[in-house]
């Protein structure tokens, strides 16, 4: 099955309950939340009484991606604020494994992001304990960047494992995917795509969404 989650970092925040209640009216299937530091990443976004704020506005799982250094320190105030799937960076961890069992002990899901230059064998042992792996195909920090080409082998790559080892993993791609790549990118084995431009271009959010799914 596939599934849609609109990251909120391209949402208009001066209205971001608006558009929170538009992305469920209009079919997504995860609300994709996106939190920077300024260490991890060249950016900083927004952080936990944001994530509070919006919870009560929908019922759509909110799908937290940390883009932090030791993420380890704040998984139980997201937790609290709501998260339903936290990811964290394979490169922010120095004790992944320790981290990945401590987010499903609040019996929430738990997942892995790797960044573009990450092999998919570096969670190769992780992945029977994993809800869902993240494959960046952009460098993380900012919306709105270019799908980097050689992030496709890593899709096929994981879903090979994912096969062998964990057949309810999910495979979430995230960064320059819209309406021209995202049916190549499902054929590759991703099944969670975050689309941030593509679904708040022109605040368009009904329009966008429907033609992402398009012919999926
Ligand atoms: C990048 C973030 C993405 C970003 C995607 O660091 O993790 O979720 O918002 O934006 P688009 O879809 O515009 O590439
Ligand atoms: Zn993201």
């Amino acid at each position: 099955m596939i599934k849609i989650a609109p990251s909120i970092l391209s949402a208009d925040f001066s209205k971001l309950g608006e558009d929170i209640k538009s992305l469920e009216k209009n079919g997504a299937d995860l609300v994709h939340i996106d939190v920077m530091d300024g260490m991890f990443v060249p950016n900083i976004s927004f952080g936990i009484p944001i994530i509070k704020s919006i919870r009560n506005l929908t019922k759509l799982p909110f799908d937290v991606h940390l883009m932090i250094e030791e993420p380890s320190r704040y998984i139980e105030d997201f937790v609290k604020a709501g998260a339903d799937i936290i990811t964290v960076h394979y490169e922010a961890d120095r004790h992944i494994d320790r981290t990945i069992n401590y987010i499903k002990s609040f019996g929430i899901k738990a997942a892995v992001a790797l960044n573009p230059a990450t092999p998919v064998e570096s969670i190769k042992y992780l992945i029977p304990n994993l809800d869902m792996v993240l494959i960046m195909t952009v460098n993380p920090g900012f919306g709105g960047q270019k799908y980097i080409h050689y992030c496709s082998e890593k899709i096929k790559e994981l879903k090979v494992l994912g096969n062998k080892f964990n057949k309810e993993l999910m495979i979430e791609v995230d960064g320059g995917i819209g309406k021209d790549n995202i049916k190549e990118v499902a054929e590759y084995g991703a099944n969670v795509f975050v689309a941030g431009s593509a679904v708040f271009k022109d605040g368009m959010i009904a329009q966008n969404i429907k033609e992402l799914r398009g012919d999926l």
